[in-house]
């Protein structure tokens, strides 16, 4: 971390990271002007100039913490957000979840068609394995980096826990299993943000008591996340959030608030933001930026 970025407040921290996030993903996106121009149109549509941007954030937050340079470190972050939003374009496509607005805006299939909505997402998802070619990351970084993405993305991952998503519809699944589907559609890719952004640092240095520590972190603020996206759908409006509030219990989703009710569900995202900050410990100051993190998730939820 250097001494400016120390001495940021989290608010200027985040901001200074959406600030230089958009700026590199305006760039590793191809411009709307290359053909064919409606998929380009429509993938920066998607990526662009919203989102909470939470992964980028976490990479570099745990880049911050093992020393990792800023520009390694956004296009790690970019990778990861192309498939993320990647994800939410399909998530949110008629034989998913059928959401017409998201991040405030009509989602890829209704401002465009299905067609294009399900190749922007392809497209974004080659985008983001060309991102973690740039030179910025050495080469077997790299390769780390996109074997990390793959694995996080794929059947054993986000695309796997969708499957058990829409597989569970109409049916009351057991905690574990519940928590198995949270781990795997949510908590698998910002377990690799983090993962990620350590990985942008010395491979010399590399750790394996922090690597466990980051690791604890994110199962952590991974459940923890997406526990209070299941608490948003029943307590906040479509206009907070930027996409249909109400959405999980019409469509006979099971969720965390559906299984152990709101209260316990608080009380849950409570515990493990206990857990994510105790994981921290051993770093000390330099993972400032990823308790701050576990905080911003966990305080969403109140
Ligand atoms: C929404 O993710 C889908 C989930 C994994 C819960 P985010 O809440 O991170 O969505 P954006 O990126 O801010 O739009
Ligand atoms: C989506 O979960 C998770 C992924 C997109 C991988 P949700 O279906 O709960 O996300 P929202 O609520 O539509 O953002
Ligand atoms: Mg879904
Ligand atoms: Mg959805
Ligand atoms: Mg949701």
């Amino acid at each position: 971390m250097t001494v400016l970025q120390a001495e940021l407040s989290f608010k200027a921290w985040t901001q200074a990271v959406l600030t230089r996030t958009e700026a590199a993903l305006e760039g590793f996106l191809p411009p709307a002007t290359t053909l064919p121009q409606r998929l380009h149109e429509a993938m920066r549509y998607a990526a662009l100039g919203g989102g909470k941007r939470v992964r980028p954030l976490l990479c570099h937050a745990a880049g911050e913490a093992v020393g990792a340079p800023a520009e390694a470190l956004d296009a790690a972050a970019c990778a990861i957000e192309m498939i993320h939003v990647y994800s939410l374009v399909h998530d949110d496509m008629p034989a998913m979840d059928d959401d017409a607005m998201r991040r405030g805006k009509p989602t890829v299939h209704i401002q465009y068609d299905e067609a294009t909505a399900l190749l922007v997402g392809d497209a974004l998802q080659s985008q983001a394995f060309i991102t973690l070619g740039a030179p910025a990351l050495q080469a077997p970084q790299q390769a780390a980096l996109m074997r990390e993405l793959a694995s996080a993305s794929g059947s054993v991952g986000m695309a796997g826990g969708q499957a058990i998503d829409l597989e569970s519809v109409g049916t009351r699944l057991a905690r574990p299993e519940l928590e198995t589907m949270h781990r795997l559609k949510t908590g698998a890719l910002l377990r690799a943000a983090v993962r990620m952004g350590a990985l942008c640092g010395p491979l010399s240095e590399s750790n394996p008591a922090e690597r466990e520590a980051l690791d604890l972190y994110s199962a952590a603020i991974g459940l923890a996340f997406q526990v209070v996206d299941d608490i948003h759908d029943v307590t906040a409006d479509s206009a907070t959030l930027g996409k249909t509030a109400g959405k999980d219990a019409k469509d006979g989703k099971p969720t965390y608030v559906s299984i152990l009710g709101l209260d316990a569900s608080r009380a849950l995202a409570e515990q493990l933001r206990g857990e994510a900050h105790a994981a921290l410990t051993g770093f000390g100051a330099r993972a400032r930026r990823l308790g701050e993190l576990a905080d911003l998730v966990v305080d969403r939820a109140n």
